[in-house]
C-alpha cells in the first residue's frame, strides 16, 4: 500500500524555503548525507521508468581540480553545450529574466555596474564557492523526453537538499563548457551534459542569498475548462 499520509505543508515548506544559494560556506557536506540526497532523487518518475539520469558528484580535492581547470576553460574556450541553449528571451521571458537578474545585482549592490555584473555571472564557474557539484548528464538517444525526466531528477535533488538543510543552486552555465566537462568526468559520447547542481551549507549572510524570486500568478498559467 502506499503511504499517502504524508503533511502536504512539509512540501509546501521544502517549495518555499528552497532558493538557488549564490554563495556557500567552504565546510563540506558529509557522504552519508549526500547520499541520502541521492536515494531521496532516485524516487523522481520518469518515462516507462528509464531513469535515463547519471550523475558525477565531487568532493574534496576533486571539486577544487574541477573548479581550478573550469575557470581556466572557461577563459579560454568557447561556449559549446551539449543541449543547444535558447537563442534569446522576448517577452514576458526576457522581462522576468530580468527581473530576477535586477534583484540579484540590487541585493549585491551592484545594479547598473555592468563589470560587477560580469564578474558575478563569473562566479558560476567558481561554484559559488561550493564544496560540492554534481554533474548532470542525459542519454543522447532518448532525446527531449529523456532531458525532462533529467529535470525533474534536478528539481529532486534540490528538494531533497533542502530538506537535509543543504543549498543547490542548478547550473546550465557549466553545461556550456560541456567540453570540459566531459574530459574531466570521463563522460561517453552517448551522453549529454544537461546542467550542474553546486551544493553545500549556505552562507546566510551573503547578500547573494538575501532575495527570493517572485512566480507569476495563477491566471497568467493556468487555463481552466469546465464544459
Ligand atoms: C535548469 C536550470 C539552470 C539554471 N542555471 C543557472 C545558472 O547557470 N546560474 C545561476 O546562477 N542560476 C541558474 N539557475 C537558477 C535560476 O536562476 C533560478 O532557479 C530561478 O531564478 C528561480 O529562483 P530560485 O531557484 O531562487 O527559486 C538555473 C535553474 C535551472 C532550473
Amino acid at each position: 500500500m502506499t503511504d499517502t499520509t504524508v503533511a502536504p505543508s512539509t512540501l509546501a515548506a521544502l517549495l518555499s524555503s528552497r532558493f538557488s544559494c549564490r554563495a556557500f560556506l567552504p565546510d563540506p557536506v558529509p557522504e552519508d548525507v549526500i547520499v541520502e540526497i541521492l536515494t531521496m532523487a532516485q524516487r523522481t518518475p520518469s518515462w516507462c521508468n528509464t531513469q535515463p539520469w547519471q550523475v558525477a558528484v565531487t568532493d574534496g580535492d576533486a571539486t577544487e581540480r574541477f573548479r581550478a581547470g573550469l575557470a581556466e576553460a572557461v577563459r579560454t574556450v568557447s561556449q559549446a553545450p551539449d543541449i543547444e541553449f535558447p537563442s534569446g528571451y522576448h517577452g514576458v521571458y526576457r522581462d522576468r529574466r530580468k527581473e530576477t537578474a535586477l534583484q540579484l545585482y540590487a541585493s549585491l549592490g551592484i545594479a547598473g555596474d555592468r563589470q560587477a555584473s560580469a564578474e558575478q555571472t563569473m562566479k558560476n564557474f567558481d561554484l559559488f564557492g561550493a564544496p560540492h557539484v554534481a554533474i548532470v548528464t542525459t542519454d543522447a538517444a532518448l532525446g527531449t523526453y529523456a532531458a525532462v525526466d533529467c529535470g525533474l531528477y534536478v528539481n529532486t535533488f534540490l528538494l531533497a537538499a533542502q530538506s537535509l538543510g543543504v543549498a543547490t543552486v542548478p547550473q546550465a552555465a557549466l553545461a556550456g563548457c560541456a567540453p570540459y566537462v566531459r574530459d574531466f568526468f570521463e563522460i561517453p559520447d552517448d551522453r549529454n551534459v544537461l546542467c550542474a547542481i553546486s551544493f553545500g551549507y549556505p552562507d546566510l549572510t551573503h547578500p547573494a542569498n538575501a532575495f527570493r524570486t517572485a512566480r507569476a500568478d495563477l491566471d497568467s498559467v493556468v487555463t481552466w475548462v469546465s464544459h
